[in-house]
Order: C-alpha cells, then sequence, then structure tokens
C-alpha cells in the first residue's frame, strides 16, 4: 500500500469528517468540548474510509455519503469514550492521549458519549437535505442505509457485542470459541459491515451486493479484532496510542489467549485475503484497488 496515498486519503477524511462536529459554544460548550476531544485526536478513521471506498467500488459520486463517514465515526468515537470508562476497560489513554473521563469526568464522558451517538443520527439523517425534492431512489437509499447504522450500532451489532464481552469478563465466565467469535463480531465487525454497507448501498449496489459487502467487512472487523488482541499483547503502547496489557490486566479471554498467537496471525491473514478477494471480483480499473490494498495493509498494523 503506498503509504503517502493513505495518509492523504485520510487526511481528506478527517477534514469531511470534522465538519461535521458541534459548536464549542453556549451553557453546551463543555459537553462539546468533551466530543470533540476524542473525536480530534486522530485515529485510523477506518470506518469512514471503507465506507467512501464502498461507495466509489459501487459506482457512487457526490457528497451523499459524507453525513454518513462524519455519522459512523462518532459513534465508533462514543464506543471508544465508554468502552474506556472505569466501569469498563478502565482505561487512561485513547489516540494518544489522556482518555475523556480522566479530562473531563466521568459523568461528561458518559454523556459526551450519548451525545456523541445521538448527533450520530441527527448528522446522518442531514443527508436527506443532500436530496432532490422527487429523488424517490434517493430517499430510500438514506432510509435504508439510516437503518444499517442504527441496528449494527445497537443490541444486534456493536452494544450486543461490547455487552456479551463485559458480562464475560466481569462474571468470569467461560470463554469458548463461539462465543468469543460473537463478541468479535459484534463490538468491532459490525461497525465495519455498517461502513461497507452503508457505503454500498448509498451508492446503489444491489441487495446481494450489500449482502456480499458485509460478509467480507465482517472478515475485516473479525481479522481486525483478532490483529487488537495480539497488539494489546506484542504491540507498543507509543505506537497505538492506548495501553498495552488492557486485556490481561482485566483478566479478558482474547483471541490470543484462546487460540495462541501463532493461530491468531495466521486467521487474520487468511480472513484479510478472502476479504480482498471479494473485492477484487468488483475491482474496476478506477476503482477497488485502493480498497483492496486497504484491507490487506491490516494485516501488518503495528497501531
Ligand atoms: C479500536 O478501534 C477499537 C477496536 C474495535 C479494536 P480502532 O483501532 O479503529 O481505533 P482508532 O479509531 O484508530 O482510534
Ligand atoms: C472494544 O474492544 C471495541 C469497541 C467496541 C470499543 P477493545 O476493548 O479491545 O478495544 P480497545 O483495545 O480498548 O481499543
Ligand atoms: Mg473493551
Ligand atoms: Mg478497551
Ligand atoms: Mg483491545
Amino acid at each position: 500500500m503506498n503509504q503517502e496515498e493513505l495518509s492523504k486519503r485520510i487526511k481528506e477524511t478527517e477534514r469531511i469528517i470534522a465538519g461535521y462536529l458541534p459548536k464549542e459554544e453556549g451553557f453546551i460548550k463543555s459537553v462539546a468540548k468533551a466530543m470533540n476531544y476524542s473525536f480530534l485526536a486522530g485515529g485510523k478513521r477506518l470506518r469512514p474510509l471503507l465506507m467512501q471506498e464502498t461507495f466509489f467500488l459501487f459506482g457512487g459520486t457526490g457528497k451523499l455519503v459524507e453525513p454518513f463517514m462524519a455519522a459512523l465515526e462518532m459513534i465508533h468515537t462514543y464506543s471508544l469514550i465508554h468502552d474506556d470508562l472505569p466501569c469498563m476497560d478502565n482505561d487512561e489513554y485513547r489516540r494518544g492521549q489522556k482518555t475523556t473521563h480522566i479530562v473531563y469526568g466521568e459523568g461528561m464522558a458518559v454523556l459526551a458519549g450519548d451525545a456523541l451517538l445521538n448527533y450520530a443520527y441527527e448528522t446522518a439523517a442531514g443527508a436527506f437535505g443532500l436530496l432532490d425534492e422527487d429523488d424517490l431512489q434517493g430517499y430510500a437509499r438514506v432510509a435504508g442505509a439510516l437503518r444499517i447504522l442504527a441496528e449494527k450500532a445497537g443490541i444486534y451489532g456493536m452494544v450486543g457485542g461490547q455487552a456479551v464481552d463485559v458480562e464475560a469478563e466481569k462474571k468470569g465466565l467461560p470463554v469458548n470459541a463461539e462465543m468469543l467469535l460473537f463478541i468479535h463480531q459484534n463490538k468491532t465487525a459490525a461497525l465495519i459491515e455498517a461502513a461497507m454497507m452503508t457505503g454500498a448501498l448509498l451508492a446503489g449496489a444491489s441487495g446481494e451486493q450489500i449482502t456480499q459487502m458485509e460478509q467480507c467487512a465482517r472478515d475485516v472487523g473479525i481479522a481486525f479484532q483478532i490483529q487488537d488482541d495480539i497488539l494489546d499483547v506484542a504491540g507498543s503502547q507509543e505506537e497505538m496510542g492506548k495501553p498495552v496489557g488492557s486485556d490481561e490486566k482485566n483478566h479478558k479471554e482474547t483471541y490470543v489467549s484462546i487460540f495462541g498467537m501463532e493461530k491468531s496471525q495466521e486467521d487474520v491473514n487468511l480472513l484479510s485475503a478472502r476479504a480482498a478477494e471479494l473485492v477484487q471480483r468488483y475491482e474496476t480499473a478506477d476503482s477497488g484497488t485502493f480498497l483492496r490494498e486497504l484491507i490487506l495493509s491490516l494485516i501488518n498494523r503495528t497501531h
């Protein structure tokens, strides 16, 4: 993957999503600041990038995808703010800086997360305003994308996965392979599925194509979380911007603790290769190459 191209695309993504943040003014200034603090700290912006690239893969043009890119990054950022709270993973660093609850207090961190979640839907619904009045197909696509976003972020997606993760850890439940897969698929892959599915839908992809992107994103997402578990053992805080050893500190079962390092790495390779293959089917001279390379580059990520 061309690193220069990648950082150019990340910068462009940052510019787009930052334009949707709330203003830090009036009585709500503090909570707006707490919302923007973690959002603007940086991060790989993987989800909005995947969304936009999948949008391009299916021939999407124009700005319809942009409010959804911002919305998904808001939901992801809220999930991180809450994930770091003392009642969850109790971590002090995120994206290279102190976590939101350390800087703004726990109450404000809970509210900043809540506010980001709601503002995400307000922002995504703004996509209706970009459509021509008689563009019924456009209205249906935006409504469908909102539904996917809501489902993948909620009980049948990220929140569901986080809930099982927390319950297993706090109650010390035995975690078998099936349960771990459920956790990874939901806490992490679900938002990545939302990225690729909404990108495809907003571009006008068919139901079958959207289902294929869901499968592709599931592989990417599970590989991504396995790699996160690997890096929690073998990575460095400096590169990742968050503490290593968080899982061991919390006595959490992870892919590495259950299957070992070697199989974990093997499965990251296998899942990523399978996802890249699916993208390749749709690749044209103009689109798809960057998306496929991005997926494969995650295999060797160190942050
Ligand atoms: C962290 O996600 C949480 C996981 C799902 C492993 P990222 O690794 O994408 O975090 P940022 O957005 O780059 O900070
Ligand atoms: C949580 O997984 C993923 C989320 C939905 C926030 P982790 O707890 O492993 O994520 P990190 O390692 O803190 O980023
Ligand atoms: Mg966690
Ligand atoms: Mg965590
Ligand atoms: Mg982790």
